[in-house]
């Protein structure tokens, strides 16, 4: 199994890993058919990093990891992990360990001092991050997760100055 950086190469592979993913989720819709990676992948550098684990004797990619950049006030400079997928058949065989550890090289060279990352129950994926030992801010510090949507960030456009 090898754990390499993504390239342009990947993008039919990586998109049809996000589908697989995807398809798993109860909480997006229906998979969109134009989706796919060949706009992210002209910005992967500035914009995140990702990581692919590859089926050298199928020749098949099997798993991803990929995190953006961030930088919190309190703590300088930090990366999301934004997803982390193993295909159903390949799992417990340590490849999302070794994808992370791909994470963390990448962050610790880039001077980012932690990982954060969201997920919700249904992702049933807490014995992952508690093994490496990710601790759960939920209830210990009561985060709350809230998005603005597009149309939300619109409306503040009368705040601007003329
Ligand atoms: C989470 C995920 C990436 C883990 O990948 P993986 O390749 O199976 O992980 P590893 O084999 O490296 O697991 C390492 C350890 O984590 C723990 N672990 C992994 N999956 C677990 C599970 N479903 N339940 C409990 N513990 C689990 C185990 O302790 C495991 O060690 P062990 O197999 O020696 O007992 C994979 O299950 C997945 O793709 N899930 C669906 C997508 C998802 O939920 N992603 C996270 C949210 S973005």
């Amino acid at each position: 199994m090898i754990i390499r950086k993504v390239t342009s190469a990947d993008t039919e592979q990586l998109t049809n890993l996000v589908r697989e993913w995807i398809a798993g989720q109860t909480l997006f819709p229906p998979v969109d058919e134009s989706f796919d990676f060949a706009d992210l992948l002209r910005e992967s550098d500035s914009l995140y990093y990702c990581v692919v684990a590859e089926d050298e004797e199928k020749k098949a990619m099997v798993g991803y990891a990929l995190c953006t950049y961030n930088y919190a006030i309190w703590v300088g400079k930090s990366v999301m992990l934004e997803n982390i997928f193993v295909k159903e058949n390949y799992r417990r065989r340590g490849i999302g360990t070794r994808l992370l550890a791909a994470i963390h090289q990448h962050a610790s060279e880039k001077g980012c001092l932690q990982v954060n990352f969201l997920t919700t129950n249904a992702d049933k994926c807490e014995g992952f991050f508690k093994k490496i030992g990710a601790r759960d801010l939920t209830d210990s510090e009561g985060w709350l997760m809230y998005t603005l949507s597009r149309e939300n960030m619109i409306a503040t456009e009368k705040y601007l100055p003329k």
